[in-house]
């Protein structure tokens, strides 16, 4: 796999970002959301991973204080499993830090075991259950937390 390149996402990646969105996820976020969070909220904290100055995947967090939360994160289904979700989780858990965040947590659905075992490799462990939390099938979101 070529140099994967992380950035902060700009309003004109937003595009790209939807792109990868759709193919990411059931209900996706529609470019207004993404154009919310990178251009107004100023607790988000948004990045994006280029491969040939094409973007293959996004994550961002909020923080506030020393609290921070993961919103998402997404690879482009062809890049998936080069360790590109990895290099980019691990770059956000780094800005964390450096932020001085000292809780991180997210939520992720119950059956979606391939993100819990990349958050687990990062010391994130279960710290509760949101039962019924999704909306589109009414599955279980597992919090998952770890302090920095
Ligand atoms: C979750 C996601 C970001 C992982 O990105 P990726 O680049 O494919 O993952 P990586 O190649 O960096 O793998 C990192 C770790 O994730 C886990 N993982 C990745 N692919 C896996 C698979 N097919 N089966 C099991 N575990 C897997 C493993 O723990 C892996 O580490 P290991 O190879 O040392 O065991 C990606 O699958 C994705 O975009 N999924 C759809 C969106 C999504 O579900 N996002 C999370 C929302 S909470």
């Amino acid at each position: 796999m070529k140099k994967v390149h992380i950035r902060r996402m700009e309003e004109f990646d937003l595009d790209q970002v939807v792109e990868v969105e759709r193919l990411s996820f059931k209900t996706p976020w529609p470019k207004e959301i993404f154009y919310q969070e990178v251009v107004e909220n100023i607790y988000a904290h948004y990045f994006v991973v280029e491969i040939d100055q094409k973007i293959v995947g996004y994550a961002g967090m909020w923080a506030v204080i020393d609290d921070a939360q993961i919103t998402n994160i997404a690879i482009k289904p062809d890049y998936r499993g080069y360790k590109i979700g990895e290099q980019l989780f691990h770059y956000i858990f780094q800005q964390a830090i450096q932020m001085g965040i000292r809780r991180l947590s997210l939520e992720v659905r119950a059956s979606n075991i391939i993100a819990q075992r990349l958050y687990r490799k990062f010391g994130l462990v279960p710290g509760g259950i949101r039962k019924n939390y999704y909306t589109d099938n009414q599955e279980d979101a597992i919090i998952m937390w770890v302090k920095l």
